[in-house]
């Protein structure tokens, strides 16, 4: 069994593994014509039911035969441009190579001793993207493990800022489109089931500022402690950037935290084009950044930053068995000081990888392309009669409904938009994702891939469209 260890005598079978591993994935990827098998939950999970764990099969290339079978065969394949849903981007072969790193070497960025340069690197990166928003000198942060992560760390802070002698009284701003991490934030900080107070939002999804004032006013009169407010940039379902630069002279009106949820927005840290649709960002107390969203890294890359590097002492914990407080005075740098999680993956690994081979301005392009692709996605939209879209995109999202010709029931078009979503996902031939506008059921294009052309966009509008077309005359069927 000593032989499956990676050690200085495993080299070469190390080498050989990961190498068979590398040439399964890489003709999969080249051979990947679909984004998805289209394969049922009914279908899949017997074959894997029947596997029997406790009955090892001892060969790599055995393995990676029945992991054909389970897994690789039916995955959802997000580098594929007709993979429209959810928002996962394509990641970059970097960040890939920085991956196979980073598991091999297998740091653990909790303690200097765990780590060296890791912690040495991981902090250059949060220093790179403390500048890049402009948070200025005092300005420091952590990686994470996600954007949920980072918002309940941030909120966190927020909480243990605001001066209040109960956490009844704590109430945080968020916009009524912002993503659900805020609440279950709250949830899970003690706070009172009416702490996310839901600010309306414009037109274009934006927060209504007029409304956050009288909110904040309302909560002043009550007798409340206004603990936050949550700016997203970038909403999950619309890429909606609520406006930074009022919301941040209302915060400091207010005497309140601001939080930027930027998980998906941060792409635009590196923007060529668009970095001043962020303009007001400086001004928050915390941010959180998903680079494996907007910066095409793997699966887990988010990190949440901070204005003040003191705040941070709030999630500081010492143990004598990890990080005596002498380590401190000693100046040995310990990340775990700053961290909700103690043995930390060395995500950061994959954005040093990605900067170093590409640059930021090589993000910053793919970015720029998918937002440039989600306008060309809008005029599409917007011209053709078979379709209601939205809001005009402000990042790479696109949200619309079939409307069907002679249709005029509201439940019965939501009905062919869930059929088509559905039927869509069973081809196998695009995933596009859902959500709910004023009530009603509408479809959304999340748009990541800079591979995505327009003609992608209109064949993937063809295929609704005709789904919808085919569950009505179904429908209609039944009825007659
Ligand atoms: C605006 C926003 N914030 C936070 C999150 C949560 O990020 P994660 O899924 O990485 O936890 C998301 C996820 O989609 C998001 O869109």
């Amino acid at each position: 069994m000593r032989s499956h260890l990676l050690n200085d005598t495993t080299a070469e079978q190390y080498r050989r593994s990961v190498t068979e591993g590398v040439e399964r994935v890489a003709a999969k990827l080249a051979a990947t014509d679909r984004p998805f098998t289209g394969v049922s939950v009914d279908a899949l999970a017997p074959r894997i039911d029947e596997i029997d764990l406790d009955q090892p099969l001892h060969d790599t290339t055995a393995v990676l035969d029945e992991l054909e079978e389970v897994y690789l065969r039916d995955a959802v394949y997000f580098h594929h441009p007709r993979y429209l849903a959810h928002l996962n981007c394509p990641v970059v072969i970097p960040a890939v190579l920085g991956e196979a790193v980073l598991s091999a070497v297998n740091s653990s960025l909790d303690t200097w001793d765990q780590s060296a340069g890791g912690t040495l690197i991981e902090r250059k990166l949060i220093d790179w993207t403390t500048e890049r928003i402009g948070l200025g000198p005092a300005a420091d942060g952590v990686f994470t493990s996600g954007g949920t992560q980072s918002n309940l760390q941030a909120l966190l802070l927020a909480r243990e800022e605001a001066k209040s002698d109960s956490l009844a009284k704590l109430r945080i701003f968020a916009s009524e489109v912002s993503h659900f991490s805020v609440k279950k934030s709250a949830k899970l900080l003690g706070l009172g089931q009416d702490a996310v107070v839901c600010v309306p939002v414009d037109h274009d999804k934006r927060m209504r500022t007029v409304a956050l004032a009288r909110e904040l006013e309302r909560c002043a009169k009550d007798g409340l402690v206004p603990m936050a407010v949550v700016a997203t940039a970038g909403t999950t379902d619309f890429g909606s950037i609520d406006p930074l630069p009022e919301i941040a002279e209302l915060c400091e009106q207010f005497g309140t935290w601001m939080h930027v949820d930027a998980a998906y927005g941060c792409g635009l840290l590196a923007s060529l084009k668009h970095r001043d649709r962020i303009d007001g960002i400086e001004r928050a107390d915390s941010v959180t950044v998903d680079y494996h969203k907007s910066f095409f890294q793997p699966v887990s890359s988010s990190a949440v930053l901070v204005r003040d590097a003191a705040t941070l002492r709030h999630a500081t914990y010492h143990a004598e068995y990890l990080n005596p407080r002498r380590m401190v005075q000693e100046r040995i740098p310990n990340q775990v000081d700053k961290s909700l999680q103690t043995t930390r993956r060395f995500d950061a690994l994959k954005l040093w990888m990605t900067l170093r081979t590409m640059g930021a301005d090589g993000i910053g392009q793919l970015f720029d392309e998918v937002c440039e692709l989600a306008r060309e996605g809008w005029r599409l939209l917007a011209a053709d009669p078979r379709f209601d879209v939205v809001v005009e995109p402000s990042l790479s999202t696109l949200v619309f409904r079939h409307i069907p010709a002679n249709v005029t029931d509201p439940a019965e078009i939501d009905r062919a938009n869930l059929y088509a979503r559905k039927a869509l996902f069973a081809s196998g031939d695009a995933i596009v994702a859902g959500t709910k506008v004023a009530g009603r059921h509408y479809l959304k294009f999340t748009l990541l891939n800079p591979e995505t052309q327009a003609s992608d966009i209109a064949a993937v509008l063809d295929l609704i469209a005709g789904h919808a077309e085919q569950y009505l005359g179904e429908s209609l069927d039944r009825a007659s």
